[in-house]
């Protein structure tokens, strides 16, 4: 399949309703990684020349200046973060060759064993040129707990690919994101991120390996993007608000999560979700929330429509009852109130009984759930799909197959 021909279709759609981000300037103040010293031979490590190249290119004092990682060679770079703030207004960074990351899990110290590599408090950043990001995933997910259950000396926690921390106003588009060892892109902390045109790729059975994991953030796009991984497509974490994903292709995956929510009890904040023009292809779940009991706060405003479901698990589903250990959570008095949730226009099959599942809480129901023109039916044609819900009040509009169970 040719990928940038479907991130074409993708992006064309999406242009009727989102601008494009321009990935073509002119710039003089221009700064490639080989004038620092780059190889660029996959063996050399160009991690000290990278970072020369930033520093001079975040420290030009006159408008936009841009690093540039040529097209045609592979750069092995070591765990390095790109730190802000910068003198010039608007930092690019045109990533046309592969940066690769060191295979051998042993080439991390232990104190960021969780990145690979990170932009951080920076203000005004624009990636783009078709280049490649490779995390070198294979020897983290071979020693991964998940796929080794208690195994000595399995890891839990891997890097992630590509770590906004503390940034604004950050354009990122037309980049190959592949073989994470865990979460591919991850923004924390940030506000105003625009992440379209993106192709992120790991094998379906990669352990924990995100596409896009947002949390504490604001106004964070995602668009005209495909992604395939081994957890969720893009998932959305506490105090995350005013979140829109559009126009991606999503499988395998987990889908697209709004949670785990609360996992520490905590009180969180997760407002105005929009997930958009979406298709999930055989994925463990569609359009997800999922809180632990013990959390505090609430969801509200979230919007799933114009989606499509291929051969997809959990089409639909509301998870509540996230706890540690199973029965650990009974007596808890706690919960994430989760409010005005609309699923609109939203087709396929899927393969489980339980089609739409919303398993609210009993201490805090959910409120305000609607339904609009909600279609879906069994994988296999001689089954019948069917709703399930526990606590959920609100109402419904037009065709909604399997019936409606709401309140
Ligand atoms: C970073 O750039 C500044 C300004 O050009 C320079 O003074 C400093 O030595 C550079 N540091 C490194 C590590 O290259
Ligand atoms: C990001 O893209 C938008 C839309 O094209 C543009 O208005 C904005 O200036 C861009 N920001 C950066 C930092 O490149
Ligand atoms: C959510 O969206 C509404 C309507 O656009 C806006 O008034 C409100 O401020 C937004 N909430 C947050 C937390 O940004
Ligand atoms: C709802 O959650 C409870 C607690 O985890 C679980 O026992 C039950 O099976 C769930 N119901 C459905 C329909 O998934």
């Amino acid at each position: 399949m040719d990928f940038f021909a479907r991130i074409r279709i993708l992006s064309l759609i999406s242009v009727i309703s989102i601008q494009l981000i321009s990935n073509v300037h002119s710039n003089p103040n221009t700064f490639n990684v080989q004038d620092y010293g780059a190889v660029g031979d996959q063996r050399t490590d160009d991690s000290w020349a990278f970072l020369k190249a930033w520093n001079a290119t975040c420290s030009a004092t006159t408008g936009t200046a841009t690093m540039i990682i040529p097209k045609g060679k592979t750069f092995l770079v070591y765990p390095i973060t790109f730190w802000g703030p910068c003198k010039s207004t608007t930092v690019y960074v045109t990533l046309s060759g592969t940066v690769k990351a060191p295979e051998d899990p042993s080439a991390w110290k232990d104190n960021d064993v969780d990145k690979w590599l990170g932009f951080q408090g920076i203000n005004g950043l624009n990636i783009n040129g078709y280049g490649q990001l490779d995390g070198s995933g294979q020897k983290w997910w071979d020693q991964s707990c998940k796929l080794n259950p208690g195994k000595r000396g399995c890891t839990t926690v891997a890097p992630t690919v590509l770590g906004f921390r503390e940034c604004k106003n950050v354009n990122m588009s037309h980049i190959f994101v592949i073989s994470s060892p865990q979460t591919h892109i991850l923004v924390i902390g940030s506000e105003n991120v625009n992440l379209g045109a993106l192709i992120i790729r790991s094998p379906g059975t990669s352990p924990n390996t995100d596409g896009i994991h947002i949390s504490n953030s604001n106004n964070v796009l995602v668009h005209g993007s495909i992604i395939e991984s081994g957890d969720d497509c893009v998932s959305i974490g506490d105090h995350s608000t005013n979140i829109n994903v559009y126009y991606c292709d999503c499988g395998p995956g987990h889908g697209v999560s709004i949670g785990s929510l609360g996992r520490s009890g905590n009180e969180v904040h997760v407002e105005n979700i929009t997930v958009k023009h979406v298709h999930f292809k055989q994925t463990s779940n569609g359009g997800r929330i999922k809180t632990w009991q013990v959390g505090r706060g609430q969801v509200r405003n979230v919007e799933f429509s114009y989606l499509n479901f291929k051969d997809v698990q959990n089409p639909i589903i509301i998870d509540q009852y996230y706890c540690d250990r199973p029965n650990a959570c009974q007596g808890t008095k706690t919960g994430v109130k989760i409010s005005d949730v609309r699923y609109i226009k939203a087709f396929g099959t899927s393969t489980t009984p339980v089609a739409i599942n919303l398993n609210c809480s009993n201490n805090v129901p959910c409120t305000g759930i609607t339904f609009e023109d909600v279609q879906l039916e069994s994988a296999s044609s001689k089954d019948q799909v069917t709703s399930s819900c526990n606590n959920a009040f609100g109402y419904t509009k037009g065709i909604i197959k399997p019936n409606s169970c709401l309140k």
